[in-house]
């Protein structure tokens, strides 16, 4: 069988997440529905019914205040805000579900690794193995300020805490309970055997971890690794610990270049790179017919809200409002480095497709980038995943959705039939874990190449 697209829904716990203003739109459910548990449990039946791999959860701990060193451009339109743990909601919707996995995105700059396995391996229990982590690293200068600092950690040293940070976290995951720890020895009056249970000691330069892990271990003991991030750091990153990488660029051979770039360090890391799935944003419009999508992309951005779009930008850590006070004639260029996120920071520069003024630049943020959309009808649309899929060589997508649930539901009604007609999606579900999904040469643990595996205990001579 040839390659088959992944596909995850873009979401957060939130009013609004990408699609700045649309909460405008009449069919928007999402900025009243998040708070109630019935609107993301007929979420989860629909992506289920749409043969979705995973609904990918975003999350931020602050508000994005660097665009007019205010708050109120993004409290304004809802922008990741008012937003709640996405953590919470996965229990309710994998009980509606078989297959749908569940990728959730934490921190590894504000939050504790002990409670933050024991979060995981919980999920992990309740959902039968459908649980990953979005490793994230945290770009708001809001949220370093939420907990106690009153600058961000910088941009590399933050990338050093996510590595210690998975360090502690495969020890707690991987080393800390033998198989077969719970015994149920009534005659020893003895459930679990403490010779199995193991500290695990940890002492390093962020943390120091005594252990043992809460939780037993869960089906995947370690949750399916994702990360997202261009930064040199960051791609290092990703290439030693992640399984599923995002990686974003405004042209198919772009993000050819990145997902080759971190398949290449995958090796030096010791791992295969086919061990790693690299994912890429899809941004699609579409209607029955060329006509009547090109009409919902021009109702989409009658409402489309700019100052919401250049505050979310501030995740770089530039001000597009300096940039609103110069000649627009002018280079865009960054003349400072920030300890912003890179990613959102080459979007205008290095990975931008051309040079641009920076009367471009700004003009980006007026309306819904046609160039980063897919807009047509089912056929057209199709054609154009295909393409970035085959060219790009990445090995799926996370869908972004502008009217929720509504695009969501022409996506699945219109497009996926087509995309499996084609043979580039599944029309079934593999059985199995997340991992086992994903990667069907595998298990549901760890492969022996990841840095995880190396964690775990020797097994008893007995038993090699
Ligand atoms: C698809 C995608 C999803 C992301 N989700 C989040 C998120 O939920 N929370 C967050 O703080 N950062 C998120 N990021 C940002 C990255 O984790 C990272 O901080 C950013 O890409 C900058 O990293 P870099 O400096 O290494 O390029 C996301 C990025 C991408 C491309």
């Amino acid at each position: 069988m040839s390659k088959q697209i992944i596909l995850n829904a873009f979401e957060l716990n939130g009013a609004m997440h990408n699609s700045h203003g649309l909460w405008k739109h009449p069919q928007n459910q999402r900025h009243r529905g998040y708070k109630d548990l019935d609107y993301w449990i007929q979420l989860a039946k629909l992506l289920e019914k749409g043969k979705f791999d995973a609904v990918f959860f975003a999350d931020v701990l602050g508000i994005y205040d660097v665009y007019q060193k205010s708050k109120a451009p993004s409290i304004r339109d809802g922008l990741q805000v008012p937003l709640n743990d996405p953590a919470l909601l996965v229990s309710a919707m994998a009980s509606v579900t078989e297959h749908l996995s569940f990728a959730v995105t934490v921190s590894t700059t504000y939050e504790a690794p002990f409670s933050n396995a024991r979060r995981f391996s919980t999920l992990d229990h309740l959902t039968k193995g459908r649980i990953a982590w979005n490793v994230v690293t945290s770009y708001l200068p809001n949220a370093a300020r939420n907990f106690g600092l009153q600058d961000m950690i910088k941009h590399d040293e933050r990338y050093k805490i996510a590595d210690e940070y998975l360090d502690v976290s495969y020890k707690l995951w991987e080393s800390s309970w033998e198989d077969g720890a719970i015994i149920e020895d009534r005659e020893a009056h003895t459930l679990v055997d403490p010779e199995k249970v193991h500290e695990i000691n940890h002492e390093g330069t962020y943390f120091k971890v005594e252990g043992p892990h809460l939780s037993e271990p869960s089906i995947q003991r370690t949750p399916v690794i994702y990360q997202a991030g261009t930064s040199e750091s960051g791609r290092e990153f990703a290439a030693k610990h992640a399984e599923c990488i995002f990686v974003g660029g405004p042209t198919p051979e772009r993000i050819r270049f990145y997902a080759h770039d971190i398949r290449k360090r995958a090796e030096t890391h010791g791992r295969n790179p086919e061990n790693i799935k690299i994912l890429s944003f899809l941004n699609v419009i579409v209607a029955e017919t060329t006509e009547a999508a090109e009409e919902k992309y021009k109702e989409y951005n009658n409402l489309w809200s700019p100052n919401a779009a250049k505050a979310q930008y501030g995740a770089s850590g530039y001000d597009l409002a300096e940039y609103e006070e110069l000649d627009p004639a002018l280079p865009f260029e960054y003349t400072k480095a920030t300890e912003g996120g890179h990613y959102k920071a080459a979007t205008l520069t290095k990975d931008s497709a051309k040079k641009l003024t920076v009367g471009d630049a700004l003009n980006r943020f007026e309306t819904i980038d046609r160039n980063s959309y897919i807009v047509g009808n089912p056929r057209e649309v199709a054609d154009a995943i295909q393409y970035q899929f085959e060219v790009s060589g990445v090995d799926g997508f996370n869908l972004n959705h502008l009217v929720t649930p509504y695009d969501l539901e022409a996506f699945i009604d219109l497009v996926v039939p087509v995309l499996q007609e084609r043979g580039l999606y599944k029309k079934e579900y593999a059985n199995g874990t997340l991992r086992e999904k994903l990667f069907p040469q595998g298990v549901s643990v760890l492969p022996d190449d990841h840095p995880g595996a190396k964690c775990r205990l020797p097994l008893p001579v007995n038993q090699e």
